[in-house]
């Protein structure tokens, strides 16, 4: 009976709509693992240094939440928004800052914090622009990182797992603001929408 009433509960989270589908890529056991490793690393990397984490609102909270607590010693979090402007944003690579940072980053060790690496372009600018703030030393974080897709000359740091190109949805990627709660990456299809 209960198990019976949580499948369902399952199937009603999970459910896609407009005729979307979506199936898992990576479980949430397995992301979890991942943020362990890349949680020592980064200290490893940084053994007595306080850490700024800066989290690219909103895809990296939960990843920055998760990845927060496996670094072990002082770690403090900060967040930027920023959003893609103009008609044909991926390829003009027009960044617009939404929220800053609430304090200074100068002569800080930063990691910047993003879910996913796709084009490139959003970290290319901004790593430009943190970079002018002067930071003793600034590396990137991604969980996910989609290679192929590249066309800035950027590279994380620190990446969780390398992804084909696939629209992925959950732990914190959202398709139209919706699916950041699902605990696994998933990959969504549109294919039977009229979208
Ligand atoms: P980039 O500037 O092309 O690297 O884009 C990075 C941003 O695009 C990410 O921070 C995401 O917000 C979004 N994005 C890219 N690929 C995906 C995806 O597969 N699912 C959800 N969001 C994505
Ligand atoms: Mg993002």
């Amino acid at each position: 009976m209960a198990k019976k009433r949580a499948s369902a509960d399952k199937t009603r989270l999970d459910a896609p709509y407009q005729g979307a589908s979506v199936r898992r890529l990576i479980s949430s056991s397995k992301i979890q693992q991942k943020i362990r490793e890349m949680g020592q690393r980064i200290r490893a990397d940084f053994p007595d240094e306080p850490l700024l984490l800066v989290g690219v609102l909103k895809g990296a909270v939960l990843f920055l939440a998760d990845l927060a607590r496996q670094i072990p010693g002082e770690v403090t979090f900060d967040f930027i928004a920023v959003s893609s402007y103009g008609k044909d944003t991926k390829t003009s690579g027009q960044v617009k800052l939404n929220k800053d940072l609430d304090s200074s980053i100068e002569g800080k060790v930063v990691v910047v914090v993003e879910d996913i690496l796709d084009t490139g372009l959003t970290l290319q600018y901004l790593l430009r622009v943190l970079q002018q703030r002067k930071p003793k030393s600034l590396k990137v974080a991604v969980l996910l990182d989609k290679k192929e897709r590249r066309v800035a000359d950027v590279r994380a740091d620190y990446v969780g797992f390398v992804i084909p190109d696939e629209f992925v949805v959950g732990y914190g990627l959202d398709y139209a603001e919706r699916y950041r709660n699902l605990p696994d990456v998933k990959i969504l299809s549109l294919s039977g929408s009229p979208h």
